[in-house]
């Protein structure tokens, strides 16, 4: 098959290498659609491994082979779904901008029939962090437990990917959602549950977020998005530092929180695959965080059967892998805003 592999740092090329083989409790997905993510021009840029692994997080198209143990009652052969892997790592952990990848059986999105593979590619690991973010550190609402008495959340850079999953999931889930974009995507992030949206790089900023709130800090809880010095200090200002505060600030890069008393966390989307990540982060098997994984692959399902999980603004390009280069590093760029860049790699009929 084909398929985008390492073959320098930052450097990738369209390459035939083997289809492969579903393990015990995996599936042989064909892909249809492939999202790209910032993680790709990332991981790209480590010095270890140095090539061959295969490129590519996101992926939606449908099931073609059932692993070993994987009862058929339970996965059908042309299933539609959708998920992600923890690519560019491991020739074995394979990648999804190929024609063909392996994929935990129990860690897949069921398409509606109505959701196009290139919108349904751009679930992945925007859709799951936003579950881990909520989820895993804090015991926020969810969408099957709504809050009883709506609370405040903050959502900085809620034009990002992850940013607009969270924004649906904590509407959602009962909650008040204040968030931050440029003003152009204002109307997009209000039309996905925002109560209130502002612009990030307006000076009176956090001002104008402690006005909203009552000129109060917020004493409960923010997702950063995009996790830099410079957001990470914003959404400090935002949240209740003083000895009794109960903010918590959900970080999805390992930045450094100037912050006193707000428990400020990062976590790794990857553990929700339930394997050790032996990559730059390393973390251990951890069957909670797995527990976690299988619950959003099965509540994200759930939403998106009722029709109520509005995918990411897909941009589709024209020449599908053979540019993926180019892509990656026009994301790399920062010149990706409020949408995906998604590689249509089997045309679906
Ligand atoms: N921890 C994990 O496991 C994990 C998992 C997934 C992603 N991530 C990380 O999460 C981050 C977001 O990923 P993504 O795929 O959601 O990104 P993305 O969709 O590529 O984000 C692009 C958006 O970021 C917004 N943005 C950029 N700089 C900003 C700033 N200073 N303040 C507010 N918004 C800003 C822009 O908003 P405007 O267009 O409105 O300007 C832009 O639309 C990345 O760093 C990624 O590596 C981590």
């Amino acid at each position: 098959m084909q398929a985008v592999v390492k073959v320098g740092e930052g450097e990738v090329r369209l390459e035939q290498i083997e289809v492969p083989k579903p393990a015990s409790g995996q599936v042989l997905v064909q892909v249809f659609a492939a999202a790209q993510n910032p993680s790709d021009w990332m991981k790209l840029k480590r010095t270890w491994p140095e090539r061959g692994v295969i490129v590519g997080h996101d992926f939606s198209g449908v099931i073609r082979e059932l692993g070993p143990d994987v009862s058929s009652e339970y996965r059908k052969i042309g299933q539609r779904v959708a998920g992600f892997l923890n690519a560019c790592v491991t020739v074995k952990d394979g990648g999804a901008f190929a024609a063909y990848c392996v994929a935990d059986a129990t860690m897949l999105v069921d398409l509606p029939d109505d959701m196009s593979f290139e919108s349904a590619s751009t679930i992945g690991l925007a859709a799951f962090t936003a579950c881990q973010v909520l989820w895993q550190t804090q015991k926020l609402p969810t969408p099957l437990a709504i809050a009883q008495t709506p609370f405040p959340i903050l959502v900085w850079g809620g034009a990002s990917a992850v940013g607009q999953y969270v924004i649906q999931l904590a509407k959602q889930s009962g909650l008040q959602v204040i968030t931050t974009a440029s003003p152009q995507n204002h109307k997009l992030l209000e039309s996905l549950g925002a109560d209130a949206v502002f612009d990030y790089r307006d000076p009176s900023v956090v001002s104008k977020i402690l006005a909203f709130c009552g000129g109060k800090p917020l004493n409960t809880s923010a997702v950063d998005c995009i996790s830099i010095e410079e957001s990470v200090a914003l959404v400090a200002q935002c949240m209740n530092d003083d000895e009794n505060s109960h903010a918590h600030i959900a970080l999805v890069l390992p930045v450094e929180a100037k912050v006193k008393h707000i428990k400020a966390e990062f976590t790794y989307v990857y553990t929700l695959l339930g394997k050790p990540t032996s990559d730059k982060y390393a973390y251990p098997a951890l069957p909670e965080h797995y527990d976690l994984g299988k619950w959003s692959a099965s509540l994200l399902s759930h939403l998106a059967k009722q029709g109520i999980l509005s995918t990411i603004p897909t941009r589709i390009v024209p020449n599908g892998l053979a540019d993926a280069q180019y892509w990656i590093n026009y994301q790399e760029e920062g010149k990706v805003h409020a949408e995906k860049i998604v590689y249509r790699i089997t045309r679906s009929s």
